[in-house]
Order: structure tokens, then sequence, then C-alpha cells
């Protein structure tokens, strides 16, 4: 039998008395005892002005309600902080790991016997799975779903790969002020998740390889009627859940699904923030993500989703190629398939969903991949010695194995005042260096890894250079970029040591990243090492600065990482 409206009941030292005061608040809403007496399934709300991307939270929460009555549940939808990515300032990752504890207490502080995870923007879908899994109660994910895609005279677009394409066309003078104008109405043009294989579309395909949502769940079109149904589905399967006391996050979250979700990441050409995010959601059930074993997993995994940036389609034709049942399928002998899903059954169960598609494109087959290799490499070297990513599927391969001279901006906001200056020493062949710009740097890590070419260059047709830093880079961007190095410049990495004009080799065959300076010269360097900003002396922005880990660990805090003692 479920806990129902008896979970958690210690307050005032009187479970009886405590149980009577629920009621009689309850009751305020109208409810019966008979509504009351049943597994009650919690729905995560962060529908916000702020948040486009989860405009159609408010029908699919009403999916979700109809899906749990039909199966004899009670739905109690609660509010949750909401992260857009545009409009999270310093920047979204800053305020995950905030959503991540939100979510957590608050599932764990209401009467809930399983919860419904709704989110899907960039930050969001990893911080309400980090919370649950700390929460300890059986969750189920459903994502918002990606939005569909723009049209501008008779080209598709999609946000953010052709934002920043149109973006930089704008930059470099070919296309003006009211073109830009009508492209930015175009963009964009439903509620749902950026349609390319960015962020959201990577964490939602990851997280249905993880088994913590439905089939399907990850690419149907979230203006789609399927993407209500799937809402309604989860619904139910939540009940189902709650009945069965499981499976719980942490049960889902294990060596072998983190094993899938990382050939999945490889395969779809996904965004370099997911593998911060895994490495996020494993630390909550004690575990790590192996980087060796990543860059094992992409030197035989080939990209198979052809997707924007690294491939041309966009999310919606994911779906109707067959989705991430399809890929799985694909990928089958990589895949460790008696993983446990939310269903209850295994991973298995979902390939076994696989449908053909005469004539698609867009999931490729093995002997016909995207790319021969997966979409990312792990680096090491001396300027990063617990590592550092690059997406090498959306670089310019010729810049692969590159050396050049350095050219260093010590801030983000260093690089915005002088990236544009006319007079500034930079040539195409140089490597843009951006330090401090990591997880306590920036703060936050922000996606500043992806720096533009500066003007001049640009405006003479440079389209990449090798650009490095300690920051992240968003899933929507391409080019010959190093991302993450670990340990970030702020907490004295070798990063923060390098200087305009020195060397820097990168050898991404050899999965290597140097900085060609002698180790006697950057020991003299590092005695001159100070912390770029004083520590914040209050409030998040503190707690922040104290506890955050590096890029390898996920970004979490010190404190919320692993299993509860008495769990
Ligand atoms: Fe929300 Fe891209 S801005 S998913
Ligand atoms: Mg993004």
């Amino acid at each position: 039998m479920s806990t129902g409206l008896r979970k958690g009941l210690t307050s005032y030292g009187d479970a009886g008395f405590s149980l009577f005061l629920r009621k009689a608040f309850i009751k305020a809403a109208g409810y019966s005892d008979d509504a009351l007496d049943r597994p009650i399934i919690g729905i995560t709300n962060t529908a916000s002005d702020f948040n486009p991307c989860h405009g159609n939270a408010p029908q699919l929460i009403e999916a979700v309600k109809r899906g749990v009555m039909l199966s004899g549940g009670l739905p109690m939808a609660f509010p949750t902080i909401s992260i857009h990515e545009s409009f999270a300032h310093p920047t979204s990752m800053y305020l995950r790991n905030l959503m991540a504890m939100d979510t957590e207490e608050m599932v764990r502080a209401q009467p809930m016997d399983a919860v419904v995870l709704i989110g899907g923007c960039d930050k969001t879908l990893p911080a309400q799975i980090m919370g649950a899994a700390s929460a300890g109660i059986p969750a189920i994910v459903v994502p918002v779903g990606p939005m569909v895609v723009g049209h501008h005279r008779g080209e598709v677009l999609g946000a953010c790969t052709d934002c920043r394409r149109m973006w930089g066309q704008h930059r470099a003078g070919k296309i003006d002020e009211p073109e830009i104008e009508v492209i930015s109405g175009r963009l964009a043009p439903s509620v749902g998740t950026c349609m390319v294989m960015g962020t959201a579309s990577t964490m939602a395909c990851m997280i249905e390889a993880l088994g913590l949502s439905l089939p399907y769940s990850a690419a149907i079109p979230a203006p789609h009627a399927e993407r209500l149904r799937c809402g309604e589905a989860s619904g139910r399967v939540a009940v189902e859940m709650a009945r069965r006391k499981g499976p719980v996050p942490r049960a889902l979250i294990t060596q072998a699904s983190i094993r899938n979700a990382m050939t999945v990441l490889q395969a779809i050409g996904g965004s370099t923030n997911g593998l911060v995010h895994l490495a996020a959601m494993a630390g909550r059930a004690g575990l790590k993500v192996d980087l060796e074993e990543f860059d094992e997993i992409g030197r035989r995994v080939p990209v198979l989703i052809d997707l924007k940036p690294s491939g041309d389609h966009y999310m919606e034709h994911l779906h109707h190629a067959g989705g991430v049942p399809r890929l799985l399928k694909e990928l089958e002998p990589h895949l460790e398939l008696d993983a446990p899903t939310v269903l209850g059954g295994t991973l298995r169960d979902y390939l076994d969903l696989a449908e053909e598609v005469p004539g698609q494109t867009v999931i490729r087959s093995r002997d016909n991949p995207l790319k021969q290799t997966g979409g990312m490499a792990v680096l090491r070297g001396n300027l990063c010695p617990g590592g550092a990513v690059i997406k090498h599927s959306a670089a310019t391969p010729s810049l692969l194995q590159h050396e050049g001279r350095a050219v260093v901006f010590t801030s983000v906001e260093d690089m915005t005042n002088r990236i544009d200056d006319p007079s500034l020493d930079v040539n195409a062949d140089d490597v843009l260096v951006l330090q401090n710009a990591g997880p306590k740097g920036a703060p936050g890590m922000p996606e500043a890894g992806y720096l533009p070419i500066p003007r001049k260059l640009a405006q003479a047709g440079v389209k990449d250079m090798v650009r490095i830093s300690d920051a992240r880079m968003s899933g929507t961007a391409f080019g010959t970029i190093v991302l993450h190095i670990t340990p970030e410049a702020a907490v004295g990495g070798p990063l923060g040591l390098v200087r305009t004009g020195d060397r820097i080799r990168l050898d991404t065959a050899n999965r290597r990243i140097e900085l060609l300076v002698d180790q006697a010269e950057l020991d003299r360097r590092a005695e001159d090492f100070k912390p770029p900003r004083p520590a914040p002396k209050r409030g998040y922005a503190k707690l922040f600065h104290d506890t955050v880990l590096q890029a390898n660990q996920g970004v979490d805090f010190d404190f919320l990482t692993g299993v509860d003692d008495e769990a």
C-alpha cells in the first residue's frame, strides 16, 4: 500500500495530529477523503514567463495528471525554480545546483510517493535528476520536447546553431540590420527546447538511454499531440512506480547505464555539457564518470545521428526517423542491455520498439556513419592535468593537429573588451586562450569557450581558429574548441600560466594539448599566482565559490555528492 498523505509525518511529534492537520488543509482545496487515500504523485511545475522553452509545461502537467488519475493516483503539481539559458545571469550553470537543491528538498519535504520531473531547457533536466536521485523516491522524467524548425528565405533554421551562423554573417557584414531582426523571429518558432543537438536535446537523449524516461520521450516535438500522450503515459507509469516503490533514480544510474549514456553521447555528436551533467548525476549516485573510458568509447562508437551542429537535420527529423529507440538498436553491440528502466524492465525493451523507417537518413547505420569516431575526445597534457574535452565532430579537421602562438585573454570581460579591437595583434594561425572562465573563475563556468573570431579576421573570411579555455560551450556551437580545462585557471591551474606569445600544440590524434614552455619557467610564473577576484562574502555566491567542484566532477557542490548515510 502506498503511504500517500502519511509520508514523512514527523512534525508536532504526534503523527495522528499531523495527518489530521494535513487533511484539514488539503481539504481546503476541495479534495475528498477518497481522493486523498491513494498514491500521491508529485509533478514539478517549471513553467515561467522567463522560460519560453517550457511554454508547454502547463499542458504537459494536465496530461500527466490525466495519466495519474486514470491509473488511480492523485496528482499534485508543485513549483520549483525554472532556468532558461538566456535569462539566467551570470550563467544558467551557476544556478543548476540551486535548482537541484530546491528540487531535492521539495520532493523530500512534501508527501509524495513518486515524482514526475517535467523540464527540458539545458540545465533543468540534470538539476531535476540530481535532486530526485538524492531525495531517493521513484522518479520519471518528461522532457518538454524540442521546438519545430523555422524557415527563412527557403532555408531551414534552428536555435541556436543557426543563431550563431546568422550572427556570424551579420558580424561579417553579410546580413544587414533589418534582415537579422526578421531572422530573430524565425529561429525559435515554437515552445520547446532548442531543436539542434544542443545540450537540451543531448540530455533528453541520454536520459532516455539511462532508462529515466519513456521510449521516444527525447525527440517528440514539443507542440505535437504525441508529446501530451507521452506525458499521460508517464503519469500512468509514475503510479505503478509508486505502487512498486521503485525504481528510484539511484537504481537506474549505475556504472552500466552511465556507460550506455556515454555511448549515446558519443553517437549523437552531443553537447560537451552532457559530460559535465552526466558526471554530476553520477556523483549523486556515488559514482564517477571515467574520462578515459569516455574517450575509449569515442574511438569505437561512431557518430550516427545527422543533426546540427555536427550534421544537417533537426530533432523533429530524428523523431520521424525512429527516435532514440532506433538509435539504440543501431548501437546494440555497444550497449549494456540489462540496465533497468522506469518501466521495471530493461533497456532491451526500448530496443524492441525500434521501427525501421524506409529512406530515412537521420539515423545512420554503423557501416555508414556520419563520422568514423564519436563526437568527443578527452585531452591530457601539461595544460590540463585533470583533462579537457574537444568536440572534434564539430571542428575543422585541418585544425585538429595544430601548433600556434597563444593570444591570451585573462577573463571574459578582457576578451569582450579586446577581441574586436582592430589593433589586436592576432593572426588566423594563433591559438586564442581564455583564462578564468571555469566553475570558480567566472563564476559558474559560462559558455564563453566559443570565443568569437576577432572581427578583423572574421571580415577577412576566417571561420575557425583553435580556441582553448576552462569554460564550457553551448552544444549548439561548432569550431576547433578545447573546453573544460581542469584544473581551472582561477584555482591555480596551468591554463592561468599561459602568456601571449607562448606556443601551444594541439594533437587531437594523440589526445594531447601541451604548453611548449619549460617547467622551470612555469614554476616561476606559478609563484606569482593570485586568485583573479576576491572570494564572495555572503549568500549563494559564497556557497558556490566555497564548495563548487571542478568540471571533471560535474561542477556539483562538494557536500551534495554521494549517498546519504541512512540510505
Ligand atoms: Fe532552452 Fe536552448 S534555450 S533549450
Ligand atoms: Mg544551450
